[in-house]
């Protein structure tokens, strides 16, 4: 290995104990390919363990935590008891090969597909996503159900064997749903943009302490923006990170689609999104950044910002052996487009392998 990629390689300890051999972090990423039964099935452990081997922790694609919280097609389960031993297929594929395993906990809300949770489509309000229907209010007793099924869903991560959670809180789905002035638009409690985000966070560190016998990672996902008026601002944002910050959470994780984005509004200050999410967050809670990183010059620039943790989610699709290649002084032979090609050698299931083909643009290559 080159010594200026020695930062790559560092420990990392979380607060809860959970230690990396690395800074790299598999971003959470959807992949439809789940049995028809919820469960995971065979070409996406295989997909998994493809990817496991390098990176210090892999962050698993979202996971519903009831049924109405289904948002994709293929997606798996970890709403039932039932699908215990398929999350520990799931666990036990990418510990095996090295990496620490987190599972991303989940509700779509509005912007569930109608077909999959027969229509019924709920939201903190009747506000619709673009192209779907609007959704039904939740009662303050369903909401009170869905923050205990985040509960839920996080034992059964323990159970399970997971090595943590991330409280999906970023995307547009419905904890940002309640969060943004946009979508949650209620007079009763859950009017209050921070009340549900933190009511899952507290029912989840409840359920942790509860639970889990050995040292256990949560995590929280957020998007600092969005771009409709009014919508989701870095001031919100700001204020965001104060209250999670008081949560003993061990990472934020900014949901980005390029690492070096700045603020649209909100604040007065021409820096990175990033680095001024960092600052506020300061030494009370690690900041996850993320956002087309795809050679170890990439990397390398971004963890200087002072992040402790990348995440790297299509570059771990089209190169599995990424930090290998790094670790083995052959950065330059990193794979960078997809190779369309080889889905065989990439271990891609097919659902996958079909949205990247199929999408124009999504994916460097295609
Ligand atoms: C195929 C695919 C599926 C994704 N699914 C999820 C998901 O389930 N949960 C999530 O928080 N983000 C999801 N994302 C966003 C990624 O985690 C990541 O933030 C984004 O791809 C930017 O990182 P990258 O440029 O390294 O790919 C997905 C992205 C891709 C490409």
């Amino acid at each position: 290995m080159k010594e200026k990629y020695a930062p790559l390689f560092k420990n990392f300890t979380f607060k809860s104990g959970v230690e990396l051999h690395n800074r790299v972090v598999m971003a959470p990423m959807t992949n439809c390919s789940a049995n028809g039964d919820g469960t995971v099935s065979d070409a996406e452990l295989a997909y998994y363990a493809r990817r496991s081997s390098g990176v210090g922790m892999v962050i698993t694609a979202c996971t519903y935590v009831t049924p109405n919280g289904k948002g994709f097609p293929g997606e798996f389960g970890g709403d039932r008891d039932e699908m215990i031993p398929s999350l520990s297929r799931l666990a036990k594929a990418i510990k095996g090969e090295g990496a620490k395993a987190i599972l991303q906990i989940f509700h779509g809300g509005r912007m569930v597909p109608a077909s999959l949770v027969d229509g019924d489509v709920v939201s903190a309000s009747t506000v619709p996503a673009a192209g779907n229907p609007i959704p039904r209010e939740l009662s303050a007793a369903e909401v009170d159900a869905i923050v205990k099924a985040f509960g839920e869903t996080t034992r059964r991560a323990v159970e399970s064997g997971f090595d943590g959670v991330e409280i999906h809180g970023a995307n547009g789905y419905l904890i940002q749903q309640f969060f943004s002035p946009q979508t949650n638009r209620r007079t009763d409690k859950w009017g209050e943009r921070l009340a549900f985000p933190l009511a899952v966070v507290d029912e989840v560190k409840k359920v942790v302490s509860e639970h889990a016998k050995t040292p256990f990672v949560v995590g929280y996902r957020f998007s600092p923006e969005e771009p409709e008026t009014p919508g989701i601002t870095m001031a919100d944002t700001l204020e965001l990170i104060d209250a999670l910050k008081e949560k003993n959470l061990d990472y934020l994780h900014v949901s980005q689609g390029e690492f070096w984005s700045v603020p649209r509004r909100g604040v007065d200050d021409s820096r990175t999104r990033l680095e001024i999410i960092r600052e506020r967050a300061g030494d009370s809670v690690p900041v996850i950044g993320v956002g087309s990183i795809y050679t170890a010059d990439d990397a390398l620039q971004a963890l200087s910002t002072g992040v402790p943790l990348i995440a790297i989610g299509r570059g771990l699709i089209i190169e599995p052996d990424w930090l290998q290649k790094i670790e083995n002084g052959q950065e330059d032979q990193i794979v960078t487009k997809i190779d369309k090609n080889n889905q065989d050698q990439l271990v891609i299931p097919n659902p996958l392998w079909n949205m990247i083909v199929n999408t124009p643009g999504w994916f460097p290559g295609v």
